[in-house]
């Protein structure tokens, strides 16, 4: 696993002209391990999307860019801002890296998963059995279709895990089949959310777009009758009302 992460920090956007002049500066904590050995405290001082000059905790030094940020990455150098900054790793990275670790990069979130039938585009197979996970966290998954507990490859293909840009992933599984009767077709899940893969089995009773319809197609149908029931009750009592007006 290999995790960059960087807090951009923008702290003095200046802007003094109308089409404007900016100034910024982008305050980086780089690590790619929880021992956080590689631990890097990047400053960038940005003026009109131009880096200037960027100090790197690595080298404890200041680098200049443009004529500019080098006449300033000198001076840095010799004053004490260097070692100043340098101050950065331990005072803001390495606390906030290890917050990270505890509270987000740690933690796991189970997928839910949902095995259905679809619409099968092979000639070869009657069926094709999509298993679908959502919302896990971290990415790093393993989807198995189970045939009376022995594993199925041939017939199977799977998308990416695709990021849902909020921190969970899903994914999908396919398996092409002929079912034959009284066999179980299972999805197996390996997830570092879970202690032991889960397996979910396929119902292959009524899919969910067929459930739909059948109690959509009953609502319409009771609806129905209710209705033509109160149109025939309403007509019966209009009608023995006018019966009842006295004829004389
Ligand atoms: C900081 O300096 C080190 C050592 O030269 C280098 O490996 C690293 O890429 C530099 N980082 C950045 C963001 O410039």
């Amino acid at each position: 696993m290999s995790l960059l992460f960087s807090f951009a920090l923008v702290v003095l956007p200046f802007l003094p002209g109308f089409d404007g002049f900016s100034w910024h500066t982008q305050r980086e904590c780089r690590y790619s391990s929880e021992d956080l050995k590689d631990i890097e405290f990047i400053h960038r001082y940005i003026y009109n999307k131009l880096e200037q000059v960027r100090y790197n905790s690595t080298l404890n030094k200041f680098i200049g860019y443009t004529e500019l940020g080098v006449k300033h990455a000198e001076k840095w150098n010799q004053d004490g801002t260097a070692d100043q900054t340098h101050t950065n790793v331990d005072g803001y990275c390495r606390p906030n890296a290890e917050l990270y670790f505890k509270n987000i990069l740690w933690h796991t979130v189970e997928p839910s998963v949902e095995v259905l039938s679809v619409k099968s585009g092979s000639q070869r197979h009657s069926t094709m059995l999509v298993c679908s996970a959502y919302n896990f966290y971290p990415e790093g998954i393993k989807l198995t279709w189970l045939r009376d507990g022995k594993e199925v490859k041939t017939d199977v293909t799977s998308t990416e895990e695709l990021y849902d840009g909020d921190w969970y992933h899903q994914i999908h599984s396919y398996l092409e089949l002929t079912p034959t009767s009284g066999e179980t077709i299972a999805c197996q899940v390996q997830h570092s959310s879970l202690p032991k893969p889960k397996i979910y089995n396929w119902d292959p009773s009524m899919s969910d777009g067929d459930r739909n319809k059948v109690i959509i197609g009953t609502s319409g149908l009771v609806l129905g009758l209710i209705l033509s029931l109160a149109g025939v009750i309403y007509y019966k009592k209009k009608s023995t009302g006018r019966i009842l007006v006295p004829t004389s």
